[in-house]
């Protein structure tokens, strides 16, 4: 089993952006977690990251043309505003749960949008770095 882990834009800051909210570890400490979680469970992973609404469709094009079987997606601040991400799911058909690192539920109004939603088997919220893992285990559940 093939999955991408794909985080949108800030968190490449993890450790370093605001802390309280996100917590204390960096994002190389985050995918070395995923990678770990990955290999235990025999699952292939490449973990991207981009600052890039495009840049975040091409990788989830790329992953249809790898002919990977889910993806992971935390697509940050573009959950809320990203038809193009949501098209891009959309169009691929692969199995992807959302996650955030936050319980987004209890925060500003404007992140009570999320867009990705429609296209996802699954969304974790505030579950911090488990969130990922426990997309992981979802994605294999699916396939
Ligand atoms: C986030 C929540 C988003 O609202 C925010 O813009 C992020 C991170 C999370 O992981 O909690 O960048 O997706």
């Amino acid at each position: 089993m093939k999955i991408y882990v794909l985080n949108g834009p800030n968190l490449n800051l993890l450790g370093v952006r605001e802390p309280g909210i996100y917590g204390s570890e960096s994002y190389t400490d985050l995918i070395k977690r995923i990678e770990a979680h990955a290999k235990e469970a025999c699952v292939s992973v490449k973990c991207l990251q981009s600052n890039h609404e495009g840049t975040l469709v091409d990788y989830i094009h790329e992953g249809f043309y790898e002919g990977i079987d889910g993806i992971v997606l935390n697509p940050g601040a573009y959950t809320h505003t990203s038809i193009a991400i949501l098209d891009a799911a959309k169009a691929v058909g692969i199995p992807t749960v959302e996650v955030h690192i936050s319980k987004v539920q209890e925060r500003e109004d404007f992140r009570q949008v999320s867009y990705i939603r429609a296209a996802c088997v699954a969304t974790i919220t505030g579950k911090g770095f488990d969130g990922y893992l426990e997309a992981i285990d979802i994605l294999e559940k699916v396939k």
